[in-house]
């Protein structure tokens, strides 16, 4: 961390004055008192800056770094010996990531994982912002962890995440669950090892989120949750600011990783076996803009194409910046696979615009219209929010006839919820919730048949199946994905996880297909 990261680095040191002897008996005591406003005013010393959406809005491009040095400090790499930690994961493929990177850094440290929430000496949070339910559910697990700190307060609780960012969500947590011992945010993570050498040793509640958008930090360790299908970061942030979206505050600007650092991921994972990578981004099309010289993501996916690897996959894509160039890439086809998730968010042009999404209607069926000319067998997915600020039944209406004009073979659906210090949360949420909810359920049902309209075609067909393990039903069937992202139940020996194999489908369900290993495969086997 530089100079100037340290002095931006929003802290909190809480001191319990009665806390002398910074043992687990002293430590439980303050636990004890715990729970009430004035108990906390009473015990603790709050001297910290807290989370700042508007200085997060501050967009200074120049000063993002790109770090190769990291390392862990020779006193931490043992600290772990004979621990456990376990880490909760909400929200997007981001985060899963993330978790990845900081079961990476514990696992460096000497920790090693459990499921076990009562063996754990390290349990962190990492947390999603995106919809109020997603804070709650949080919450709600906050609150079932305070019995296990009281029992064992050596156990170490962290919130980290989406989340952390929020000035609302700190302050909620300082006043009502100060048992936390960390809080950090999304930019901090690479400091995992020595906020929790802070948190251990002090005994003090660390919140460390800084308002400054992170830099890149190369070469975090990171131990992956499969062998089969793994993620690969291109960049980070967004810069779009969507009126109703959080994002933008709590991940920070757009930054790219160096297109050579992404291709190198790419390649070790090849030669790791890996079968699959997905590229992760808020906003992938924007992928490149801040770099130097011209470089976008069809670039990087004309290189990325050559790699032998069997299938490419990205998300997330904003239909605004999904340009020409790309769409002509992933024509070439390979490894780079027909399915592409475009976020549409509502078919009305007006609701787009307050929305400030900067494509319209007709924009977004044009960008469709070239896609499906250059790929004539892309699957379409989006992302829909319904009970926008002041959405007439007219502008759903306008929602509903795009997704039949589209085509749209699935969509992740939303009941639009305010996020402080958005935009949009200063306008009235004025479109009652059983308008909201039955919004939802039309369109739910209208998914689920073109869903299921979809799957039709593939009956007698043969597709080609990623094998991914057992079914989450069924351990005696197997399961998988097709290039176009439909998930395929069959039966076959477990020797074929992890390879890509012909399967006939027999059956079509709505989300699912059903079938059988292809008489070629089965013989060849
Ligand atoms: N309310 C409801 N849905 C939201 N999304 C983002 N912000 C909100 C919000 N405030 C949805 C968008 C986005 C997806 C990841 O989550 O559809 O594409
Ligand atoms: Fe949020 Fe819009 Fe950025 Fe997506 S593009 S993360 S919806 S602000």
């Amino acid at each position: 961390m530089n100079e100037q990261q340290r002095k931006e680095a929003s802290q909190i040191k809480q001191s319990n004055p009665s806390d002398v002897k910074n043992d687990s008996e002293s430590n439980l005591e303050r636990l004890k008192q715990m729970g009430s406003d004035e108990l906390i005013g009473k015990y603790f010393q709050t001297t910290y800056e807290p989370p700042n959406l508007k200085k997060a809005k501050k967009r200074l491009k120049k000063d993002v770094d790109i770090h190769y040095d990291f390392s862990i400090s020779e006193e931490m790499q043992t600290i772990g010996e004979g621990k456990k930690f376990l880490i909760r994961t909400y929200g997007c493929q981001m985060n899963e990531h993330d978790t990845e990177v900081m079961a990476g850094l514990l696992t460096d440290m000497g920790y090693q994982t459990t499921d076990d929430v009562n063996q754990a000496d390290v349990i962190l949070l990492n947390t999603c912002a995106i919809r109020e339910n997603a804070e709650n559910k949080v919450f709600g697990e906050i609150g079932h962890l305070k019995p296990l700190k009281l029992e064992n307060p050596d156990l170490i609780i962290g919130v980290c995440g989406c989340m952390s960012q929020e000035e609302a969500v700190v302050n909620r947590i300082l006043k009502k669950h100060p048992f936390i011992d960390m809080i950090f945010g999304t930019h901090n993570i690479h400091r995992l090892p020595s906020l929790l050498k802070e948190a251990m040793f002090s005994k003090e509640m660390v919140v460390e989120v800084w308002s400054k958008e992170g830099d890149i930090i190369e070469n975090l360790p990171k131990v992956r949750k499969g062998r089969i299908k793994g993620w690969v970061n291109i960049m980070y942030g967004c810069d779009k600011f969507c009126t109703y979206c959080i994002v933008p505050y709590t991940r920070g600007k757009e930054r790219s990783r160096l297109p050579e650092d992404v291709i190198q991921e790419v390649r070790h994972l090849a030669a790791q076996g890996y079968q699959e990578v997905t590229l992760l981004g808020q906003n992938v099309n924007a992928y490149g803009k801040d770099l130097e010289f011209e470089y976008g993501l069809g670039d990087l996916m004309d290189e990325l194409r050559k790699i032998d690897i069997p299938r490419i996959r990205f998300t997330t894509s904003h239909p605004r910046d999904f340009d020409d160039r790309l769409i002509e890439v992933l024509a070439k086809g390979g490894n780079l696979l027909d399915h592409i998730h475009l976020p549409v968010q509502s078919g009305s042009s007006d609701i787009l615009r307050v929305m400030a999404r900067r494509y319209t209607r007709e924009s977004y069926l044009e960008l469709v219209r070239k896609i499906r000319e250059a790929m004539p067998n892309a699957t379409l997915t989006t992302d829909i929010i319904v009970g926008f600020p002041n959405e007439t039944d007219e502008q759903f209406e306008e929602t509903m006839s795009l997704v039949r004009e589209v085509g749209f073979e699935s969509a992740y659906t939303f009941i639009y919820s305010p996020r402080e210090g958005t935009p949009a949360a200063r306008w009235e949420d004025n479109i009652p919730m059983e308008v909201k909810k039955e919004r939802l359920q039309r369109l739910n049902a209208l998914v689920n048949e073109q869903a299921k309209q979809a799957m039709q075609q593939y009956e007698g067909e043969i597709v080609k199946v990623l094998v991914e393990g057992e079914s989450k039903k069924d351990p005696d069937v197997l399961s998988g994905y097709t290039e176009r992202n439909k998930l395929v139940n069959f039966r076959a020996s477990k020797s074929l996880i992890g390879k890509l194999v012909d399967v006939k489908i027999t059956k079509a369900k709505t989300w699912s297909l059903d079938g059988e290993l292809a008489k070629e495969t089965a013989e060849v086997l």
